[in-house]
Formats: C-alpha cells, sequence, structure tokens
C-alpha cells in the first residue's frame, strides 16, 4: 500500500534533505569525523523505513503543556498512550497526562479507528503539523507501532532517562505505515546460557522500538532446560541447574515465564516457545533416565557440541513425556505457535525423525497450537498449517534447499532467518571477539542487504511469512553480550520484515541506520560501530 510519494522519490528527497539539514543545522563539526544529526529529524528518517513519507507544513514541539489524549471508550488506546508518556516523560521532564479525547486541537492524539482499512492489523498513520501530531490505526497494535515512529522522529536524546534540554521537535507531514510481513521475530536462547526476566524485558524494550512483533524463545537444549513443567520437574530443577562453562543456569517458574509472555504483550509481541526435539534433548535425558533407549541418564552437559542427544522414538514414555511439555506449556502461552525445533537431530535416524514428527505435531494441534519447526521438519511432513524457520547458508546444498522449496509449494509457510544473514551469534568479522563463525562473518550490509521475497529458488512469495534474527549464546551471556550482537544488525531484521521491498537500498539504509547511533547510546546499548555505516553525532 503506497499512497502518495513513491519510494524512490522518497529516497532521494530523504537523502537530499539530510544533506541540506547536516549543512544548515549549524550544530557544528562533530567529533571524530562524525556527521553531525540535522536540527529536526527529517520525516521518515526512521529504521525500519516506513511505506509512505509526505512531508509537508510546520513541525510540532513538544511543551510542558503537551497532554497525549485517547479515545476515551479504549482502554487498550489508554495503555498505549501510558507506554508513551511513561517512554518521553523521563528525558523531556513533561507531565504528558493522559487524558480522554475532548477533540480539542493540539498535542498527541492517539485515534482507533476500524474503518481504516488500508491501515491494516499493525499499519498506522501519523500526522503531524504545528498544532499536534495524530496517530491512527485500526488496531492497538497500530498505534503501538505508531508510537515507535513518533518515539524515533524526536531527538535522540529523548531515550535518556533523565531530563535534556530539547527542544523536542517532530517534522511536520503524513507517515503512512503498514509492515511487509506479519511475523518479524528474535529468538533468545535461554538454553546455552540462562537470562533473567529482566535481561529478556530488556531486550524486548529494544525489539518494540523497531516493530519486531515476535520474540522466540528457546527454552531447551542439550545444556539446559529453562520452563517448569509441574508434571516432570526434574526437567527445570535438574536440567537446568547449569549452563554453558558449567555456571549454575537457571529457569523460569510458570508465574515468571508468564510475566515475560504479559510484558511481551504489553510491547505487541507475540511470545513463540521452543521445545527444541528429538535432538538437543541431554538437559531432558539427564533429568529422567527412562527418556533414554538404554535407560540410563547421561550426564549434565556444559560444553558446545551439537547432535549428540536424541528422545528415545521407540518408547511410548516419550510421548508421554511430549504431551505433557506440550500441554503446560500450550497452557501457559496465549500465542499462536509452539516451536517443536528439530534441526540437527543428528543422533535420530531419517526414519525414526519422521515417525517421531507424525506423532508430535498432533500434539502440538491437540493443545491448539500451530507447529512451528526448523526447516530440517520439510525433509518430514510438516503438519497442515505449519510453518518451517530456514537456518541454511548460501552453501547449504541444492537438494536442501529444493525440499524447502516443494515444502513451501505444498502449502508450508516459511519464517527466514538464513544463517550468513541473520545469526546474530555470528562474528560481524575476525576481530569481533564474542561470537562463532561457523557461517562466516556477517557484517552490518549482509545481514541487510538480500531480500526475503526472492531468497529461495522455488518458494512462492506468498510462502514467505517474515523474518527472524535468532541469536544462539554459545559465546553470549549478559544483556552486553546480547546488545553487541544485536545491535545493529537486529535492526536490518527489522527493516527486511517491515520495509517495502521498494524500499530496499543499502545506501539509504546506511544512512538512516547511521541516526540510530545517539539512540542507541542514549538507550545505554554498546552497539558494534561497524565501519560500512557512517555513524551520526546528536
Ligand atoms: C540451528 O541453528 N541449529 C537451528
Amino acid at each position: 500500500m503506497r499512497q502518495h510519494r513513491t519510494i524512490p522519490r522518497l529516497r532521494l528527497l530523504g537523502s537530499l534533505l539530510l544533506v541540506l539539514a547536516a549543512g544548515v543545522a549549524g550544530t557544528g563539526a562533530a567529533p571524530d569525523g562524525a556527521a553531525a544529526a540535522p536540527a529536526v529529524r527529517p520525516l521518515g528518517d526512521i529504521v525500519p523505513a516506513p511505506t509512505s513519507v509526505r512531508p509537508s507544513g510546520s513541525p510540532y514541539t513538544l511543551t510542558a503543556r503537551t497532554a497525549i489524549r485517547v479515545d476515551a471508550d479504549s482502554r487498550a488506546a489508554r495503555r498505549v498512550g501510558a507506554y508513551l508518556a511513561s517512554v518521553l516523560r523521563p528525558a523531556t521532564g513533561y507531565p504528558l497526562p493522559v487524558v480522554d479525547d475532548d477533540e480539542a486541537r493540539g498535542g498527541i492524539r492517539l485515534r482507533l479507528d476500524a474503518r481504516g482499512r488500508e491501515l491494516g492489523d499493525e499499519g498506522y498513520r501519523m500526522e503531524s503539523g504545528r498544532q499536534g501530531v495524530t496517530l491512527t490505526a485500526r488496531t492497538p497494535a497500530g498505534l503501538f507501532h505508531g508510537v515507535q515512529t513518533l518515539r524515533q522522529q524526536l531527538p535522540a536524546a529523548v531515550e535518556h532517562d533523565t531530563p535534556r534540554p530539547g527542544p523536542w521537535t517532530v517534522a511536520g507531514g503524513t507517515i503512512t505505515d503498514t509492515p511487509r510481513y506479519g511475523y518479524r521475530g528474535a529468538m533468545l536462547d535461554v538454553s546455552r546460557h540462562f537470562f533473567t526476566v529482566g535481561q529478556v524485558k530488556r531486550y524486548i524494550d529494544q525489539m518494540a522500538l523497531y516493530k519486531i512483533n515476535t520474540l522466540h524463545l528457546h527454552l531447551s537444549d542439550d545444556q539446559g532446560w529453562r520452563i517448569a513443567v509441574d508434571s516432570w520437574p526434574r526437567l527445570a530443577t535438574y536440567g537446568g541447574s547449569t549452563q554453558v562453562g558449567g555456571g549454575q543456569g537457571g529457569f523460569y517458574t510458570k508465574a515468571q515465564y508468564r510475566e515475560i509472555v504479559a510484558y511481551a504483550a504489553s510491547r505487541h509481541l507475540e511470545v513463540v516457545p521452543e521445545i527444541d526435539m528429538p535432538g538437543h534433548t541431554n538437559a531432558a535425558l539427564a533429568s529422567y533416565a527412562e527418556l533414554n533407549c538404554d535407560g540410563v541418564a547421561p550426564p549434565l552437559y556444559t560444553g558446545t557440541e551439537v547432535g549428540f542427544s536424541s528422545l528415545c522414538v521407540n518408547k511410548d514414555v516419550t510421548y508421554d513425556f511430549v504431551d505433557d511439555v506440550i500441554r503446560e506449556l500450550a497452557a501457559l502461552t496465549p500465542g499462536r505457535y509452539l516451536h517443536i525445533g528439530g534441526d540437527e537431530a543428528h543422533s535420530t535416524s531419517h526414519e525414526d525423525y519422521v515417525a517421531f514428527m507424525d506423532r508430535v505435531q498432533p500434539v502440538v494441534a491437540k493443545y491448539g497450537k500451530t507447529v512451528i519447526g526448523w526447516h530440517q521438519l520439510a525433509g518430514a511432513r510438516p503438519a497442515p498449517g505449519a510453518l518451517v524457520q530456514y537456518w541454511g547458508l548460501d552453501r547449504t546444498g541444492d537438494a536442501e534447499k529444493a525440499g524447502v522449496a516443494r515444502a513451501a509449494q505444498n502449502g508450508t509457510g516459511l519464517i527466514l532467518s538464513p544463517a550468513d544473514r541473520l545469526y546474530l551469534d555470528m562474528k560481524y568479522t575476525k576481530d569481533t571477539p564474542l561470537g562463532l563463525s561457523w557461517a562466516g562473518y556477517v557484517e552490518v550490509r549482509r545481514a541487510y542487504d538480500w531480500d526475503p521475497g526472492a531468497y529461495l529458488p522455488g518458494v512462492p512469495a506468498s510462502a514467505v511469512r517474515g523474518v527472524e534474527a535468532p541469536l544462539w549464546t554459545e559465546t553470549v551471556s549478559s544483556s552486553a553480550h546480547i546488545e553487541r550482537m544485536a545491535f545493529p544488525r537486529l535492526l536490518g531484521a527489522a527493516e527486511l520484515g517491515w520495509s517495502p521491498a521498494a524500499a530496499h537500498d543499502w545506501e539509504a539504509y546506511r544512512q538512516r541506520l547511521a541516526g540510530q547511533g545517539p539512540r542507541l547510546e542514549a538507550m545505554g546499548v554498546d552497539f558494534h560501530r561497524s565501519p560500512q555505516v557512517p555513524w551520526r553525532t546528536e
């Protein structure tokens, strides 16, 4: 949906405005040669790139008297308004009361309008001018994404948690914006290293700023089981008691998991929990001897090898276990999906793998969820409606790619997470201290510069449901580590998921990404300052 100005013209105009604004803003020469940011960020100078941008009229400047007006009859809109106020208050120091919309003019208005069909389930329109800024959407999620746009149009200093001088000015004009894909995800592996609820919330907040709407939690692996299961309690209490390198690990109680789900929902993210099966199961096998074919529990594992473990496919107790785990996890999870892993089952024969997936997928359906599996599931019989998550690379063999394409042609949806593009744990360069390099080095351009809609040969564009950036944590054990690897590459994934294909342009992207540097800094995110990006200062 592209109204008004088309993207190529927008790009030209945007670059021109950037150049002009940088020239006239009079902010002086920046230190260390970085470009100084313009005083008022040009409309649309955000990540992900909006669908349509029409600069016009005068800018709007927040004041100490600005109110956030919301539809009186919508609690959801009021919640988005309260969220916006909570984002803007610390740095502006303004009270920003959230009040019922009284049709008075001015200030910030959040409007839900069910008639705005063209805005879809997540789109919004932002109109700004001298009097104020109005966000309109059909859904609270759309309003929430609009709030992220408004936030990014303000100076980066708005992200500080203590008062700054301002002024807090938004360029004038209209943005109309809808996502390319409904699935825009990030995965956090909480198994190889455990991350606390607080650490997960922090990452959720960072994702929300870039309109990511799905948090995939990799909750089990060889090194740790991270979710309480009442019917099999040792999974968490024993299987969760360590992690890579032998640290103490941890797990989420059901209350903590619900807290993560609720927090994600408050940021309009859906949680996709993953229990990886039949491989990547040493933590479970160590916790319950009966899950092993030989009845002997292996020791806990704190290394980083893959492919050595398997549930015992021919034992009935395996399916009692799977049923119990999926039932309890489904009951905790309001989202549509349950991810059953299925990758690197190198200790399971192909016949056993297919038989296992034939028994496990109906269990997911029985408890009301839709299956997601890593793309090896395409080599079995994906259930109707299942999605597979592609994590191959350029060098992945044609036969494997063709198998995924065949599944897609037969109706299986695809989430794209090519490891040599979107794996956030790959090193940027050989000098990156953290991360792995089995899929190669993934600098910022490589992460961004490809088209999900035309990536795998033979896959109909309609089969692609979106993209996801996984962060595996063999080498990652703190929020600082997460941020160093995720930023700025996560922004590229976010843009691939949201922005129209016609807006895809590395040169324009790296200019807009450059403007996110001061914002990430203000948020306390120590990101990778890639030399591919002309980082700005503000
Ligand atoms: C994977 O990276 N084994 C999905």
